[in-house]
């Protein structure tokens, strides 16, 4: 039998209900598919490791759905308008992204998890709290505020100090301006200014890992090593979990 540790979610919350009032009009009672969320700050590397997931559930069987921050319909073209204006108050903007959790939530993670499906989020609401707690917002107001949220099954965060963080992103893509929290006016140096935002970013992280009781997976080893460890724990969370089963093997 399942101890309660077991089946309270990161937060001591059942996983699969709301935190609190939810969406009033749609119930989710039962519903039989899981959300797995990667969390872990810009550039870690969670697209990598949500590619090969999905790879891997979908051959043993399982319908998967990618849901992420700013990708919902209604709200990616305002808020890419908004980013680049940067004219809108921090709470204005905090809201817009609670905006797009909802309609994400309502029209791609609910109906997924009626359908079975596995449901990889590519970061969950505690990004975009970390995001608004570096700013100042208050930490009551934003749990209020995600009180609609459903409960995730498992939260993977990945872990990493900045200076390999630094190094990964350089290597990569670039930095680039809200990543770097040049909004914050932290400094003139795009290179600086990320360094110290995601320093206080990784703080923020870190304590809603411990508030929110997220598995940490260590980002700075190779891919596969991260990966193995993902399905290792996905794995064997999916296998006691007779109702994420899938109806047939492919
Ligand atoms: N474990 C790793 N070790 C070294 N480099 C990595 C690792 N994981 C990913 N990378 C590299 O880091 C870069 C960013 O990876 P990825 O796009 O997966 O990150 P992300 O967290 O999704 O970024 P974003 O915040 O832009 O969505 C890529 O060039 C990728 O190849
Ligand atoms: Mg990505």
């Amino acid at each position: 039998m399942a101890s309660e540790a077991d089946i309270l979610a990161p937060g001591g919350a059942q996983p699969g209900t709301y935190y609190g009032c939810g969406l009033p009009y749609l119930s989710i009672e039962n519903c039989p598919g899981k959300i797995i969320a990667i969390e872990g700050t810009d550039g870690i590397g969670r697209s990598t490791q949500i590619k090969l997931l999905r790879e891997w559930l979908e051959v043993r069987g399982y319908g998967v759905v990618e849901t992420g921050w700013t990708r919902s319909i209604l709200m990616h073209p305002t808020i890419d308008l908004a980013k680049a204006s940067n004219t809108l108050n921090k709470l204005t903007f905090v809201l817009l992204y609670a905006i797009d959790f909802a309609d994400r939530l309502e029209k791609e993670i609910i109906p997924a998890l009626k359908a079975g499906f596995i449901v990889l989020a590519d970061r969950y609401i505690f990004t975009a709290i970390a995001r608004a707690r570096v700013r100042g917002v208050d930490r009551r107001w934003l749990r209020n505020l995600y009180d609609f949220a459903i409960v995730p099954h498992l939260v993977f965060y990945m872990k990493i100090g900045v200076d390999t963080l630094a190094r990964r992103v350089l290597e990569s893509r670039g930095m680039d301006f809200w990543e770097s929290g040049m909004d914050m006016k932290l400094g003139d140096d795009i290179y600086d200014s990320f360094r110290t935002y995601q320093t206080k970013l990784l703080r923020e992280y870190a304590a809603l890992a411990t508030e929110f009781n997220f598995r940490v997976v260590d980002a700075r080893l190779p891919v596969n090593r991260i990966q193995q460890n993902l399905r290792s724990q996905i794995g064997a969370f999916l296998d006691a979990e007779p109702s994420a089963r899938p109806t047939s093997t492919g």
